[in-house]
């Protein structure tokens, strides 16, 4: 039986109507058999505190890190928020390096999706989260970037792409990404 990949996927906007959560079903409805995505909610991570560092840690940072801990690989789906990441995400990935020497990131392979209502499609974000996941040792997709201008008219309300070229640009991005997975994880 061919094995399957757990791809825990971080949702970069909290709100209800989000896009960025419709384009994570999205990405999961165009993803192959072998790859088990899972939205992990980081909305509840309280912000990143050493000083909470301690034997007993947020009960909230412990389920995230099992969640890290047991996936193969990571997605991220973000918008953008002032020309870089909301904050949630930044916090996530915070909260997920730590305790000192304990990453939960270290060498698994990752993907980023970035999203605007507008025209630039959430470049900042994308190459900010990426720079942060190249010091987390998180083996990014390179090729194809994926940038997501005018989200409104790429994916429906139920979290579909929207048309056949929707479709095909997405399914193509987690294409590559599947062979990344592929690649990375022995
Ligand atoms: C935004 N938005 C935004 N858009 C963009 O293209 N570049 C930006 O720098 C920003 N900055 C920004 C800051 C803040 C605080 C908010 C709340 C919004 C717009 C934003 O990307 C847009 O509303 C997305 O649709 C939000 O993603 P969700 O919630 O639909 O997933």
């Amino acid at each position: 039986m061919a094995r399957t990949y757990n791809i825990a996927v971080f949702v970069g906007s909290l709100r209800k109507a989000s896009y960025s959560r419709k384009i994570a079903h999205a990405l999961e409805s165009v993803a192959s058999e072998d790859l088990k995505l899972k939205i992990v909610e980081i909305g509840d991570l309280p912000l990143y505190n050493e000083d909470l560092e301690t034997a007993t840690p947020p009960e909230s940072w412990t389920r995230f890190r099992n969640e890290l801990k047991n996936a193969d690989g990571f997605l991220f789906v973000t918008p953008e928020y002032n020309r870089s990441i909301p904050a949630t995400i930044k916090n996530a990935i915070d909260v997920g390096s730590r305790p000192y020497g304990q990453s939960h990131w270290n060498g698994k392979p990752g993907a980023v999706a970035s999203l605007s209502q507008g025209s630039i499609g959430g470049f900042g974000a994308n190459h900010h989260l990426r720079q942060s996941l190249v010091f987390c040792d998180v083996l990014t997709l390179q090729q194809p970037e994926l940038y997501i201008s005018q989200v409104q008219n790429l994916v429906t309300d139920d979290g579909k792409p929207a048309n056949e070229n929707a479709r095909n640009f997405l399914s193509n991005f987690m294409q590559a990404f599947e062979r990344l997975v592929k690649l990375a994880v022995k």
